[in-house]
């Protein structure tokens, strides 16, 4: 089926869910991270002969829905967007019948949900692969696409970046998780600078810990942005309210005031640092226009890189390695 060069241990993950970073091992990781390269230089070539993917996205998307729904037909497969408010999903159908009847029409199925609990009862009733397309607690595959950009700035593979560090600066979300969890397993040095009060949970940090003390990385929470960034290779921010906390917007406004991702800030990074976002963004807020828009910025390669580490992922989870 596969026209590539993919290593075996990627052929390990046909029919496994992908629903947190920490699903896969550090050598999947970078495997996958190396056959999007791949991929995206037109090294390799995969065919998934007609499969179909199943999208139930509960919160709103671009750049996963779409990169999700082209990443199929780059493969040769087909997706299928089960639109909460035209499918039955909507009108609260139990998860353990959608599931289950998805997995006789559908080869996998992506969801962005709200609660991980919620995307683990979807894992449990399918019998086919699940990934995570985005929780409030992780967001895996914006991570694989965000250290594809790294290894892209500072790299010819995924076993350059170890060592590296990113600083996250802005909200302990879900993005900031995925982060944690994924560069633990890259071996990167992963600096999480957040206002007392909006840091990582406790339970992924320790997490993460444990494995970036099994690959000789380290994950650290700064509450000053100039600490958090200074050295760094890149500098990543993300909203500071997230999709459900519409009601705290005003609040988080203030709490994060300080915490803007600018040129002064940038200044303090490496000189070679790049700057990220996993987009969608507020200039003037977590991030600057001048740093979106500067000459560091990766932020659209990073977007690119989305349809890249996806088609990577669901051919190795769909079994086309
Ligand atoms: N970064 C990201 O997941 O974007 P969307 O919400 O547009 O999918
Ligand atoms: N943290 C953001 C990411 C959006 C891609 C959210 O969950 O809304």
């Amino acid at each position: 089926m596969a026209v590539s060069s993919a290593p075996a241990c990627l052929a390990a993950l046909a029919g496994r869910d992908y629903l947190s970073s920490a699903d896969i091992s550090a050598d999947q990781t970078r495997a996958l991270l190396d056959l999007a390269a791949s991929l995206k230089q037109g090294r390799s070539r995969i065919d998934l002969r007609g499969k179909t993917l199943g999208l139930i996205f509960s919160k709103a998307s671009t750049r996963t829905r779409v990169s999700f729904t082209v990443a199929m037909a780059r493969l040769g497969g087909q997706t299928i967007d089960l639109l909460p408010t035209v499918s039955q999903v909507g009108r609260g159908e139990p998860v353990a019948d959608t599931a289950r009847v998805l997995s006789r029409y559908c080869d996998a199925l992506a969801i962005r949900t709200f609660a991980q609990a919620d995307l683990d009862a979807y894992a449990h009733w399918a019998s086919i692969p699940v990934v995570n397309a985005l929780t409030d607690r992780e967001h895996p595959c914006q991570a694989l696409a965000d250290f594809l950009t790294l290894q892209e700035a500072f790299g010819a593979a995924a076993k350059d970046l170890a060592g590296l560090t990113l600083a996250y600066v802005g909200d302990g979300n879900n993005v900031a998780h995925s982060l944690m969890l994924c560069g633990a397993l890259l071996g990167v040095q992963v600096r999480v600078g957040c206002p007392v009060g909006f840091e990582p949970s406790a339970a992924v940090l320790e997490q993460a810990r444990q494995l970036a003390a099994a690959h000789g990385a380290s994950v650290e929470v700064l509450h000053e942005p100039v600490a958090a960034v200074r050295g760094a290779h890149a500098v990543y921010t993300d909203v500071w309210a997230s999709m459900g906390q519409e009601e705290e917007k005003a609040a988080r406004q203030q709490a994060f005031s300080g915490w803007c991702l600018d040129e002064e800030l940038m200044a303090e990074a490496d000189p070679r640092a790049i700057v990220l976002h996993c987009l969608p963004a507020y200039r003037g807020l977590e991030i600057s226009a001048g740093a979106m828009e500067g000459s560091s910025s990766r932020i659209f390669d990073q977007a690119e890189n989305r349809l890249h580490v996806q088609q990577a992922l669901l051919a190795a989870l769909l079994g086309g390695l």
